[in-house]
């Protein structure tokens, strides 16, 4: 075997093991994880879910939810097409507890220029944090076709 040939094999052999600490870095030390079996909104199949989510907590308050200073709960819920609420004011350095769900179909919320980034998909309860550091209007999106009038699916989070 030549040595270059040699050289090679150690090299992507090093690079393996470089993805598999990053892999287990990941997973172990930073916690960061497929997203596992979620919270359910019980509701049997006679049952309308967008009828159930009305008298559901907190998918029976929709809304901005001070839990703490400078802490939210954001309660969301996504229907063909639109996100109530669609104007979520928020303050600068506000902590966020997004919780979502959809009364229909699967959408997508998607903060654009953050890393919240969910499916809400019938039935389940979606969640995810982020911390608003800088002022701003932030679009927020459906990014999972769910129809007809898919595009028009939006919303804002202004956030002063
Ligand atoms: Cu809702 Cu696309």
């Amino acid at each position: 075997m030549e040595a270059y040939e040699k050289s090679f094999l150690v090299a992507s052999g090093a690079v393996l093991v470089a993805f598999l600490l990053a892999l287990a870095y990941s997973v172990f030390a930073m916690g960061i994880s497929m997203p596992g079996r979620m919270e359910m909104i019980a509701c049997t199949a006679d049952q309308k879910l967008r009828k159930v989510l009305r008298v559901t907590p907190p998918f029976d308050n929709p809304g901005v939810h001070e839990t703490a200073p400078g802490k939210f709960d954001v309660v969301v819920i996504g229907q063909t097409w639109s996100f109530a609420p669609d104007n979520i004011e928020l303050p600068v350095g506000a902590e966020v507890t997004f919780r979502a769900t959809s009364s229909d179909v699967i959408h997508g919320f998607m903060i654009v220029g953050t890393n919240v980034n969910m499916m809400l998909v019938p039935g389940e309860v979606s969640s995810e944090t982020y911390k608003f550091s800088r002022p701003g209007e932030y679009l927020l999106l459906c990014h999972e076709y769910c129809g007809r009038l898919h595009h028009t699916m939006s919303g804002k989070v202004v956030v002063k």
